[in-house]
């Protein structure tokens, strides 16, 4: 059993040293990231810097999580502009713009792979008249700020998610919005991080998250080797927790916010807003202002993910869990209803409804 999760960050830009020992010293950069698939039974790094392994890691969910998704493609893509070989804008480009539609199409859900990748694209068309080697030059320090941005956003969201909890308290969260999911503290999880720092016990409740079980295999695991107080329980077994006066508050993440306030986030989501608001538990979402998608009227403009069967019938079993050929539906992703959700927690502040308002408020003039 891994007893520490190691102190690096979960999606990182790396260059090789000698100090690596390893054979492949390199002055070019690669992305590096902790292969969750792998979780909890083994901590391996994986260093990617084609387009196919990149768009791979981030389908297979090796990387995961809408933040850590956004910051692995700003990197990912600047790794592999780092590698093309011509000074022509117009070669270059062309070779830049194709992978970015790669990478994109690895999953069409959580926001920040699109909002990161456009971030990284403007780098290029905007530098146009200053060449090649000093757009790659840029696009290093884009995909730095990216990263950088991320661990200061989620900081803050840790700060204003704790002013919303004591000493003590139960939360229930559902799939994985912690330091495996963003390049450092979480989202959802960085108040329960930060607060376990400033010594407050609270209990935290993870469900499984069927099918692919990041509940069970990162938040169980990066939770209970931090030292929190941690129980796992199955997705159906929420309503117990609830009624027996054990939650009280339920804490998620998100992988899309339109800007009506709905959350798009991991497939059961919505089930657990709907008891929480029948046990009268606040129910809270938290995400970085990238997760903001402002040109969604509602959650209903959301393209739901849906995946293999296999994830629902085989995976994680050492037998078929289901009759061979047996129709499934595996959609990864829900939107739950705004009027579900008692606020929800950004780097710029806390959001009470009227979410409308409340998010142009926050977005203003910087989207
Ligand atoms: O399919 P995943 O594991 O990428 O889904 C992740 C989630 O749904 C998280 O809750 C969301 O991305 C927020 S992570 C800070």
């Amino acid at each position: 059993m891994i007893s520490k999760i190691p102190e690096i960050d979960t999606v990182e830009l790396h260059y090789f040293k000698e100090s690596d020992d390893r054979k492949q010293v390199s002055k070019i950069p690669f992305l590096k990231i902790i292969d969750q698939t792998l979780l909890p039974g083994k901590i391996e790094f994986l260093y990617l810097s084609e387009t196919e392994e990149i768009r791979e890691a981030i389908y297979l969910l090796k990387v995961r999580g809408a933040p850590a998704i956004g910051v692995a493609a700003a990197i990912g893509i600047y790794v592999i502009a780092e590698r093309i070989e011509t000074e022509n804008y117009e070669e270059f480009f062309k070779s830049f713009d194709t992978t970015k539609a790669r990478l994109a199409s690895a999953r069409p859900t959580a926001v920040n792979l699109f909002w990161a990748l456009e971030r990284m694209a403007k780098v290029v068309t905007e530098n146009r008249e200053a060449g090649v080697k000093v757009i790659k030059g840029l696009l290093k320090k884009e995909a730095e700020n990216i990263r950088d941005e991320d661990i200061e956003a989620c900081r803050k969201i840790g700060e204003h998610g704790l002013s919303l909890i004591k000493d003590g308290d139960g939360i229930l969260t559902h799939c994985n919005a912690g330091r495996l999911a963003t390049v450092r503290y979480g989202t959802a999880l960085a108040p329960i991080h930060l607060g376990r720092e400033k010594g407050y016990n609270f209990r935290v409740y993870t469900d499984e998250t069927r099918p692919l079980l990041q509940g069970a295999r990162l938040s169980a695991f990066e939770l209970y080797v931090a030292g929190v107080d941690t129980t796992l329980i199955c997705d159906n077994m929420a309503s117990t927790v609830m009624k027996k006066g054990l939650i009280q508050a339920v804490f998620v993440g998100c992988d899309r916010l339109a800007a009506n306030g709905d959350v798009c986030n991991k497939i059961g989501t919505s089930g657990v807003a709907i008891l929480a608001k029948h046990y009268g538990i606040p129910f809270y979402s938290f995400l970085p202002v990238s997760t903001i998608d402002m040109s969604l009227k509602t959650g209903d403009d959301i393209v739901i993910e849906e995946r293999d069967a296999g994830e629902v019938t085989d995976m994680w079993y050492k037998e078929p869990m289901a009759p061979k050929g047996v129709k499934v539906f595996n959609p990864a992703f829900d939107v739950t209803d705004n009027e579900l959700i008692t606020a929800i927690v950004t780097e710029r502040g806390i959001i009470r409804p009227p979410f409308d308002k409340g998010l142009r408020d926050i977005m203003g003039a910087n989207p």
